[in-house]
């Protein structure tokens, strides 16, 4: 039993979609989230500096008294998430592209992977296309300039659309029937994905999954909060308040969020 919040972090809002989730699947546990929108894109960045801004998050969410640690960012999962684990005393959950159920799953043997660059052309994501994705295509695309729209919250603008459709087009002439989606700020474009790509095209990400394994650990650990009270969700972002505010508007369930120097 323990009442100590789940610590959440991201490289900016987009990590607001799996932190959902875990609201979803652990309603009476306490959350931290930290949007690291001042350093926003991650993708970008060289894997020394990603682990850099992931250890500062580590530190900031073990100084506001965290039992586990969520990283709610693929790009800082897949190049940080292994020395997080050997310097820091605490469960880390980690997020990655969820190419096993798209590779295990594709009749056309197709896949396509929206990611960063940072993710993409990281050790653990080729690791994980190399066990899973043996027979099938991988086709990787690099959202480049998605994460910025995102965190300057023009998700359903022209400009969303044309560069969406940039990335997206080749991918249907290739004749994909999964689009992963790699990268936890992608959620946000779903619902404009959803009119872009034909039905027969499978859109997944991992939100689902990380919550499901956010649970098993606090139970394995035996860490979940034991009481029934509603939890509680705090924000901090180094970024813009208001647009954070505007993306958790988006979820129904009350949160509350400041600014803070991290
Ligand atoms: N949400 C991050 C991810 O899942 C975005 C990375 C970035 O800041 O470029 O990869």
């Amino acid at each position: 039993m323990n009442n100590q919040p789940i610590g959440i972090f991201d490289s900016g809002i987009g990590g607001t979609s799996i932190w959902k989730e875990i609201a979803i699947a652990l309603p009476n546990e306490n959350t931290i989230y930290l949007a690291d929108s001042k350093y926003a894109p991650y993708g970008k960045r060289s894997k020394e500096e990603i682990i850099a801004l992931s250890i500062k998050n580590t530190k900031k969410l073990l100084e506001l008294n965290c039992k586990i640690i969520v990283v709610a960012c693929n790009t800082a999962t897949t190049n940080a998430i292994k020395v997080l684990r050997d310097q820091f005393d605490i469960p880390f959950i980690g997020i990655e592209p969820a190419i096993k159920p798209a590779a295990l799953n594709t009749k056309t043997r197709k896949v396509g992977v929206l990611a960063t660059k940072g993710t993409l052309s990281s050790e653990l994501f080729a690791k994980t296309s190399d066990l899973y994705a043996t027979k099938i295509e991988v086709i990787e695309v690099i959202g480049t300039g998605l994460v910025e729209l995102i965190e300057e919250g023009k998700i359903h603008t022209s400009e969303m659309f044309a560069l969406l459709t940039s990335y997206v087009q080749p991918l249907i002439e290739q004749n994909i029937d999964y689009l992963v989606l790699g990268c936890s700020h992608y959620p946000y474009l779903i619902p404009i994905l959803r009119k872009m790509v034909p039905d027969n095209i499978i859109i997944i990400d991992s939100g689902e999954a990380v919550a499901r394994q956010t649970k098993v650990i606090l139970s394995e650990k035996e860490i979940l909060k034991q009481d029934y009270q509603e939890g509680s969700h705090i924000f901090f972002t180094n970024g813009e308040l208001q647009i954070l505010r505007d993306i958790l508007k988006k979820s129904n369930i009350p949160t509350s969020s400041e600014l803070l120097e991290f």
